[in-house]
């Protein structure tokens, strides 16, 4: 059945694939750029299946008029795709405020705001997917990704949050959280590089060789993770976190295992804080 779909960052990278995908299908959408004059071709092949917004995701208002683009347009608005978002790799100590402000508005309050905007509409219909392109870095920490990692954790935490208030009405709400994809994403996050501190070469340094050693030979397909969206937009109980890629499992099984591990270890010292508890606090393990 023909969905009307609303995309954020439509204009290269995943959005591209996941808008390619999406008119492939035979779907109606609002393809969200900050400029959209980059998706003449796709709108001269079609037509009326497709309308454009410019669209910068930090612009509460430029949401909200997307949203509106897509009900006068279409009607509705079945599946809200946030994908807009980058990340520039530097030492936190490096980093500046307005940097770092400037990836938590795009990353985070980028989806806040698509969020905000399309819930009174899927409310009213009773009926909505809305999925966040999120990262395997909104489940684990890297070095040199500070800002970019803290907004998709928050990406996380938000998708769990409001799915809890929405999937009784309706609306499923999905982070997908997919690990390196060949796409511009590695090369935006390297364009910014400051001359890094000695004391960082061996965390933050190391990164940056190893994304410079593995650039264009990422795991992720953007196209097969276009599909994946597709197929989760049809789903009836999609679950709230999704990891894609080979290397995202490997870094998240690595990541859980030790928390797990942790969690353990400690729990004795976790138990120890209630009020009810008895006895002195534990002895602490060694790590
Ligand atoms: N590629 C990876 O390795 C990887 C891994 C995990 C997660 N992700 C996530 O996947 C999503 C798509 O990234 P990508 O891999 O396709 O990277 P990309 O090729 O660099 O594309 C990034 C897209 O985000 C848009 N964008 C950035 N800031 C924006 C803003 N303030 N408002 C509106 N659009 C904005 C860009 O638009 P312009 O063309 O206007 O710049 C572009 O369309 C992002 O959320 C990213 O964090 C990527």
């Amino acid at each position: 059945m023909s969905k009307v779909w609303l995309i954020t960052g439509s204009a290269r990278g995943l959005g591209r694939h996941i808008l390619e995908a999406v008119l492939e299908a035979g779907h109606r959408v609002v393809a969200a750029a900050r400029d959209p004059g980059r998706l003449a071709d796709l709108q001269a092949r079609y037509g009326e299946r497709l309308r454009t917004a410019a669209l910068d995701v930090t612009d509460a208002a430029a949401a909200r008029a997307a949203v509106q683009l897509a009900v006068d347009t279409f009607g509705s608005i079945d599946v809200l795709v946030n994908n807009a978002g980058y990340g520039h790799i530097a030492p936190f100590e490096q980093t500046s405020d307005e940097d770092f402000r400037a990836q938590i508005d795009t990353n985070f309050y980028g989806v806040v705001n698509l969020t905000r905007a399309v819930l009174p509409v899927m409310r009213a219909q009773r009926a909505g997917h809305i999925i966040n392109i999120s990262s395997v870095g909104g489940r684990i920490g890297t070095q040199g990704l500070s800002a970019y990692q803290a907004a998709k954790w928050a990406v996380g935490g938000f998708t769990e949050s409001i799915a809890r208030e929405v999937t009784p009405l309706g609306i499923k709400v999905v982070a997908l959280e997919p690990g390196g994809m060949r796409t511009d994403w590695a090369s935006v996050a390297s364009s910014q590089i400051p001359q890094i501190l000695p004391d960082y070469e061996p965390s933050v340094g190391a990164l940056l060789q190893l994304l410079k050693t593995h650039s264009g030979s990422q795991a992720g397909d953007p196209g097969r993770v276009a599909q994946v969206v597709l197929g989760i937009a049809d789903h009836e109980n999609p679950p709230q976190h999704l990891l894609l890629g080979s290397d995202a499992l490997h870094y998240f099984g690595e990541t859980d295992a030790e928390r797990i591990r942790a969690a353990g270890a400690w729990k004795d010292v976790s138990l120890s804080t209630d009020v009810t508890a008895q006895g002195p606090i534990p002895a602490f393990p060694d790590r």
